[in-house]
């Protein structure tokens, strides 16, 4: 692969999703092998002290390039490197030959540049029950579960420690302040996640069940928070209620984060192609205590990795965020 394909590939791989779009991730190409590096460089330690949410983001970025690689016409390997003497080094893609590339690697391709994080609503549609199949297959294929929370204790639990988790994040100021860090009001910004990109209400005055994660909180007017909108004799709106989805893992190690990672792309690839958007719900996720009571309260053998709604959009046209360019996370070896 020359430097053009390269640039091509990572040019991909850097449209994964990662939390608050840190794009930890740096990048190394040498003829037929990309390495894939975390950047410690931008890290949350309030939120993430373990890295374990940008490992999730690399694991992303790992399967966009393979997907990028197959759509190429390449044949790939993909070696995850476990964790040891402080090594940033977390993975390699390599090149092992030719194939020739199928409509489905172009439709995967196609949506690395469609899919978005979609914080909106969703459409009260159910999925086709086929997707989900598929995707939990493939997951599987990684070691990965992908379970829906569709019986109602579960989904009571899993609000409940989500509820609980954004309560304790909105009244701890570290984690406030570096949440504002991340957060972006020029909307050419190359990374952060544009104020564009998430709803301008308290998500808590949302009707759904399942509470998106704040991003201007802090920020918000008190009559903003407390006084909905609208004709007070109206009837209640209807309650949103996406498909929720909670992947894990057996093992909670970096190799566990990365697979979490590159079964989330897929699945976000295969959602995208559906015409399905989803957004993560990752704050019961985010502290020990909460996450550690996911585990107990569905009685999950391993460990949760990541949760997400799934739905149709109901916003067409969405703003994107962005990326930084290829050229600051790229570099070349010699051959
Ligand atoms: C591990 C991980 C956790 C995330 N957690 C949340 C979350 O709790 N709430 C949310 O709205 N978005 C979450 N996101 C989505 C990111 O904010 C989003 O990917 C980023 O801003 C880039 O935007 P894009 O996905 O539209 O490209 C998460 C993404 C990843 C990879």
């Amino acid at each position: 692969m020359d430097e053009q394909g390269w640039t091509a590939v990572v040019a991909s791989a850097i449209r994964a999703p990662s939390i608050h779009n840190t794009q930890p991730w740096r990048f190394t190409a040498g003829p037929d092998r990309l390495d894939v590096h975390l950047d410690r460089e931008r890290a949350l330690p309030v939120l993430d002290p373990t890295s374990r949410q940008q490992v999730i983001s690399c694991g992303v970025a790992v399967e966009f390039a393979a997907v990028a690689l197959a759509a190429a016409g390449r044949a790939t390997e993909v070696e995850l490197v476990p964790a040891g003497e402080r090594s940033d080094h977390l993975a390699t893609v390599r090149v092992t030959g030719e194939r020739e590339a199928t409509e489905e690697d172009r439709a995967l391709l196609a949506a690395i540049e469609q899919r978005h994080t979609d914080r909106a609503p969703f459409l009260p549609r159910a999925l086709p029950g086929a997707l989900l199949d598929r995707v939990q297959a493939e997951a599987g294929g990684l070691g990965v579960w992908v379970k829906p929370i569709d019986r109602s204790e579960e989904e009571v639990a899993t609000v409940f420690l989500l509820s609980r988790a954004e309560e304790v994040e909105q009244g701890d100021p570290e984690y406030v302040a570096e949440l504002q860090r991340w957060l972006r009001t020029d909307a050419a910004a190359e990374d952060g996640v544009p104020v564009e990109t998430v709803p301008s209400e308290d998500p808590a005055t949302r009707p759904s069940n399942w509470l998106i994660r704040d991003f201007v909180v802090g920020t918000r007017g008190v009559h903003e928070t407390f006084l909905p909108e609208g004709d007070p004799a109206a009837p209640p709106p209807e309650v949103e209620r996406p498909t929720v989805v909670l992947l894990g893992t057996d093992g909670d190690d970096r190799t566990a984060w990365l697979l979490a990672g590159r079964a989330l792309g897929r699945l976000l690839l295969r959602a995208t192609v559906e015409g399905v958007a989803a957004s993560p719900l990752t704050q019961a996720l985010d502290w020990p205590a909460t996450r550690t009571r996911l585990r107990s309260r569905l009685s999950l053998v391993g460990y949760p990795q990541m949760l997400l709604r799934l739905g149709y959009p109901s916003v067409p046209g969405q703003v994107h965020a962005g990326r930084r360019p290829v050229a600051d996370v790229l570099r070349f070896t010699p051959a």
